[in-house]
């Protein structure tokens, strides 16, 4: 008995682990996304930049990042999981290396591109990889791991940011960055590879032993069985990615993207000192710091997500945590329209942001990653979910280069109501279209998929 359990401890340690290493990926995705808010200060300075130039710096690490998803389906599916995350891993050192001592604006961009590149390839692979080493009743919490991670990147680089701010210290802003990707490439050389990834290329052999290590008391030959007689349908490709049954979950995952973004957490992520001076703090400093407090804020409620996730269940989240944002949207954007609220605008603006970060962070935040990486059957799973993470990239792109536009056109109450509305609509979209996945394995999602009942049917599950 004592065997028994002892190994049952030291599997779990196991997958805990595996699972803490590859979600660094997502630490470097938020920490790269969110150092420039604070970093761009100085680099403008340095090199003299036009508001081009800012833009330019600061816009092509998502630029990047939409090339490196749409490129990198295939690789993951191709060389593997593993291997695609060391190669990212290399890109993400080099990057904030170069970035650290570059000396031109030219190099600068060359190396934020790099960024970008492998923060796409990471913001897929990652959940990917994780979703497919996890045991069904804990994929929830470890997938959304990597959601905990970029929530820890984004506050770390904002503490870096501040700390280091006093001395113009850009160079350390991004070089700091080499540190988690070191540990990321020295950490995956001893990860496994996915069994489902090793089935596909027939290596069944070591497909057992990693499935039986990580499912420590279950029958794992069943798996095994039931992830080949899902594998032994034809080769995924692109042209089998559009087939008519797999449309449902394709469209799910794009809403999904368009929803995360077009509900204005990046407004947040990336302008909250702007937010916070339009309501009226005048020192950048307490603007930054209030920004720190929403990412701590962001982390802590990721933490509550990753234990309810497997709890609750998807869709009891995404409701609460929509109704939480629609709800501090509306109101900011009533305190900002209103006279009668004007001397309070402040509070009720740092109250609403609170409200509104925690809420995306136990809902829309963790569950989009998390849906893509469960949804897609496994021959196209690496393609789709990169069509998925493209979307994101391109509709997080759309948002923020609107961002100060849409203030100027719709003014500050139009804008956040906007966002607020489209919460609304992605509460409607959830309910009849998402499915809910707590607790079933891979394979049984991938098998109601192919009842081919259609969208409402997708979503009854
Ligand atoms: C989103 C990012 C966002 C982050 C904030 C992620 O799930 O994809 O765009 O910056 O959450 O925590």
């Amino acid at each position: 008995m004592e065997g028994c359990c002892g190994g049952v401890k030291k599997n779990s340690m196991f997958i805990y682990l595996i699972s803490v290493i590859a979600a660094l990926a997502g630490l470097l995705f938020g920490y790269d996304t969110g150092v420039i808010s604070g970093a761009i200060l100085f680099v403008k300075e340095y090199f003299h930049l036009s508001s081009v130039g800012v833009e330019m710096v600061v816009s092509v690490v998502l630029l990047g990042a939409v090339a490196g998803a749409a490129t990198s389906g295939a690789v993951a599916d191709g060389i593997g999981r593993r291997k695609t995350i060391i190669i990212t891993a290399i890109l993400f050192s080099v990057g904030a290396l170069g970035s650290s001592v570059s000396d031109s604006v030219g190099v600068l961009v060359a190396c934020r591109l790099l960024i970008g590149l492998a923060i796409g390839v990471a913001s897929y692979t990652a959940p990917l990889y994780l979703s497919e080493v996890a045991p069904p009743h804990l994929r929830g919490g470890l997938v959304s791991l990597n959601q905990l991670m970029i929530t820890i990147g984004i506050f770390a680089s904002y503490m870096v940011d501040y700390a280091l701010s006093g001395n113009n210290e850009w160079r350390w802003m991004f070089g700091l960055g080499v540190i988690p990707a070191v540990i990321l490439v020295l950490g995956m050389i001893f990860l496994p590879e996915t069994p489902r990834w090793l089935i596909s290329k027939r290596k069944k052999e070591a497909a057992l032993k990693i499935l039986a290590r990580v499912n420590p008391g279950r029958d794992v030959t069943v798996d095994l069985s039931e992830i080949e007689t899902t594998l032994s349908q034809k080769e995924g490709s692109w042209k089998e990615v559009f087939q008519p049954w797999l449309r449902p979950a394709l469209i799910v995952g794009i809403m999904l993207a368009f929803f995360q973004q077009v509900t204005g957490i990046n407004t947040v992520i990336y302008y909250a000192p702007t937010i916070f001076q339009f309501a009226g703090f005048e020192s950048a400093k307490v603007s930054i710091l209030a920004t720190a407090g929403i990412g701590l804020v962001n982390v802590l409620m990721t933490v509550v997500a990753v234990w309810l996730l497997d709890r609750l269940g998807r869709k009891p989240l995404l409701y609460i945590g929509l109704v939480g944002m629609a709800a501090s949207l509306g109101f900011l954007g009533y305190a900002f329209q209103s006279a009668a609220l004007s001397g309070a605008v402040k509070w009720i603006t740092v109250a609403s942001l609170v409200v509104y970060i925690a809420s995306f962070a136990i809902s829309l935040g963790p569950i989009f990653w998390l849906i893509i990486a469960e949804i897609y059957p496994l021959h196209v799973r690496g393609r789709a979910m990169s069509m998925a993470t493209v979307a994101n990239w391109l509709f997080n792109m759309l948002v923020a280069a609107t961002f100060l536009t849409l203030i100027e056109k719709l003014g500050k109450a139009g804008t956040f109501w906007f966002f607020g509305i489209m919460s609304v609509i992605c509460i409607a979209f959830s309910w009849r279209y998402v499915p809910e996945t707590k607790g079933r394995t891979l394979e049984e999602i991938e098998a109601h998929l192919k009842k081919n009942t259609g969208m409402r049917g997708f979503g009854s599950l």
